[in-house]
């Protein structure tokens, strides 16, 4: 089984790349509801978070772990590959360099959680890979907790995602990164301000090839989903049709 975790609802975007990706493998989706966001926590307390879940999952049967989440790969991964050497972890960190490497103005922007935009490890992804381009961090406080009410048509988000957006294409950026797993179910949003003036960049689909890469015998299973969360796991099922995923509530087992 693969291990799929969480804050919260965010991560059901890059589940649902690695059910396309590999249609007959057996996942396990952990939202920590209890203590999310994740964004505005401490790296001691996002690492707590992040082993009490790998040990979790792992011990539930999981070989192989997906950490859906961009806060908690920034601040935990290692910590997390540490505490399991014999299983693969596979993190999700912001598209800075596709979106560099795609880039014609010279300028790109990042959205992420303050924690990922403070983070160190962010701050090494730009200068290993768009050390050639200006890029532009953007923290979003709020947005995560907004996808996770389905705030999804919140006027007041709506202002919000305007008033972070349009400076930073006013300022020349032709791609924005999504760098947080929540902000691909803002995607519809974050288009209406972009239109035709910059692309949005999101690995969901980079992070489903690399797992399957690593799946091995766990591309094989019987297709089935588990869905677990640390609060109100009933909302987990019911988000799906309002995040446009009615089609995995049909593998929950
Ligand atoms: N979905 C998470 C991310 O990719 C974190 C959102 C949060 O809990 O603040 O960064």
């Amino acid at each position: 089984m693969i291990g799929v975790f969480d804050s919260g609802l965010g991560g059901l975007s890059v589940l649902a790349a690695l059910v396309d990706a590999l249609p007959q493998a057996d996942f396990s989706y952990y939202a920590d509801t209890a203590h999310v966001p994740y964004g505005n926590k401490s790296e001691e307390q996002i690492q707590g978070r992040v082993l009490a879940i790998g040990e979790h999952l792992v011990s539930h049967g999981c070989s192989l772990l997906v950490v859906a989440c961009n806060t908690a790969t920034a601040s935990a991964v290692q910590a997390l590959r540490t505490a399991h050497p014999g299983i693969p972890v596979v993190g999700v960190e912001p598209g800075i360099k596709p979106a560099a490497q795609a880039s014609k103005s010279g300028r790109i922007a990042v959205l992420a959680t303050e924690s990922t935009a403070n983070s160190q490890r962010l701050k090494r992804l730009i200068r290993d890979h768009a050390g050639h381009v200006e890029v532009l961090v953007e923290p979003c406080p709020g947005w995560a907790t907004h996808v996770e009410m389905l705030e999804l048509d919140d006027p007041e988000l709506a202002a919000d995602v305007r008033a972070r957006v349009e400076p930073l294409l006013d300022h020349g950026v032709d791609r924005i990164v999504l760098g947080c797993t929540h902000y691909s179910f803002l995607a519809p949003l974050l288009n209406q301000v972009i239109a035709t003036r910059a692309q949005l960049v999101d690995v969901a689909d980079a992070v489903a090839r690399q797992t399957q890469r690593l799946a091995g015998r766990l591309a094989h299973g019987s297709g089935r989903l588990q869905l677990q969360a640390s609060a109100h796991p009933e909302r987990l099922h019911a988000a799906l049709p309002r995040l446009h995923l009615a089609h995995l509530a049909a593998r929950v087992a």
